[in-house]
C-alpha cells in the first residue's frame, strides 16, 4: 500500500512521544493517586493533548495492517542500520528531540532511568531493573525516519479482528484488514489459544527491542519488553482467546512491570553520571558489547 505524501506534522501529530504516555496515564490513572485527584483535574490533564492523540491513533489504526507489519519486519529485523554499545544506543535515542517544552518533559533517558530506579528501589532482581532501563530503546525507530504511529501507541494483534477494547476502535474501520475476510474474524489466521509467539503484533518499539534482546535476557524480561504496550490484553484481557497457559503465566510479569512504566515519572531528574557505572555493569552482565540496530 502506498501512503500519500504528508507534511511532517501530518505524519507525526504528537508534539512529543510523551503525549501518548500522558494519554495512557489519563486512561489508566495511578490507583494510589486517582482518589486524591478531582474530576476537574483529570479533565485539565487530558485536554491539551487529546486532539493530537486522537489524530495519532487515527493514523496508527488506519495504516498498521498485516502487510505493513511484514514490510517493517523485513526492513528492520535485518539489523543493518547501526551497531553500537547499549549505552551509546541510549545516547543516540536521547538525540530524539521533539516539539515539547523541554522544561516540563523528561527526556527518554530520564524516563528509562526513573523506571529502572523505581524497580531497583523495590528490591527486584537485577534483570528486572535492566529491563526497566532498556524497555523503550526501540524508540530509536523514530530516528530511522519512522512515523510516530509505527513506533509508539498501544499495540494489538494483526491478522485477526480488532477488539473494540483497543483505544479508539472506530478508527479501524479505515484499516483495509477490517474488510479482508482472512483477517476480520475473531481468530483470523490464528487458532484458539495458539500462543502469542505465533501471533504477529502491530509494529513498534516493543517488538523491535524484543528482537534485539531475545537471545540475552530471561523470558519474563522478554515478555515485559515485547508486550508492555499491549494494553488491550494486559489491562483489558481482550485477546484471552489467543493466549496459551504459558503466556498467561508470563503476563504476570507484564502486569508487574506496567506500573513502573506508567507511574514512576517524577520531577526529580536522575543524575545520569552517578547512575551510569551501575547500568554499564548491568548491561555488561547480560548483553554483548555492542548491539545491532
Ligand atoms: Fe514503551
Ligand atoms: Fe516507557
Amino acid at each position: 500500500m502506498t501512503q500519500p505524501t504528508l507534511t511532517d506534522r501530518e505524519r507525526n501529530p504528537l508534539a512529543s512521544l510523551d503525549e501518548w504516555e500522558d494519554d495512557l496515564l489519563a486512561r489508566y490513572p495511578d490507583p494510589a493517586e486517582s482518589k486524591a485527584k478531582t474530576k476537574e483535574e483529570f479533565r485539565n490533564y487530558e485536554a491539551p493533548a487529546r486532539d493530537t492523540v486522537r489524530e495519532f491513533y487515527r493514523l496508527n489504526h488506519r495504516y498498521q495492517t498485516f502487510e505493513f507489519v511484514q514490510q517493517k519486519r523485513a526492513e528492520y529485523l535485518k539489523f543493518d542500520k547501526k551497531e553500537m554499545p547499549v549505552w551509546g544506543a541510549m545516547e543516540f535515542l536521547n538525540t530524539l528531540v521533539d516539539d515539547s517544552d523541554p522544561d516540563i518533559e523528561l527526556d527518554q533517558l530520564q524516563h528509562l532511568l526513573q523506571t529502572a530506579e523505581a524497580i531497583r528501589a523495590d528490591g527486584h532482581p537485577d534483570w528486572f531493573v535492566l529491563t526497566g532501563f532498556l524497555h523503550d530503546m526501540g524508540k530509536v525507530l523514530c530516528l530511522f525516519g519512522e512515523p510516530q504511529w509505527a513506533v509508539v501507541g498501544d499495540t494489538f494483534p494483526v491478522g485477526c479482528a480488532h477488539s473494540d477494547r483497543i483505544v479508539y476502535p472506530e478508527f479501524f474501520a479505515d484499516n483495509p484488514d477490517s474488510q479482508n475476510p482472512d483477517y476480520n474474524t475473531k481468530y483470523g489466521i490464528y487458532s484458539h489459544q495458539c500462543g502469542l509467539d505465533n501471533v504477529t503484533m502491530s509494529w513498534g518499539h516493543d517488538e523491535y527491542l524484543y528482537q534485539i534482546t531475545k537471545d540475552y535476557l530471561p523470558e519474563p524480561a522478554l515478555y515485559m519488553i515485547r508486550y508492555h504496550s499491549f494494553y488491550a490484553q494486559h489491562r483489558e484481557n481482550a485477546y484471552d482467546h489467543l493466549l496459551n497457559n504459558h503466556d498467561r503465566a508470563m503476563f504476570k510479569w507484564v502486569d508487574a512491570f506496567n506500573p513502573y512504566d506508567l507511574y514512576s515519572k517524577s520531577p526529580k531528574t536522575p543524575v545520569v553520571s552517578e547512575l551510569k557505572p551501575y547500568y554499564e555493569d548491568l548491561i555488561a552482565k547480560y548483553l554483548p558489547a555492542t548491539v545491532k540496530l
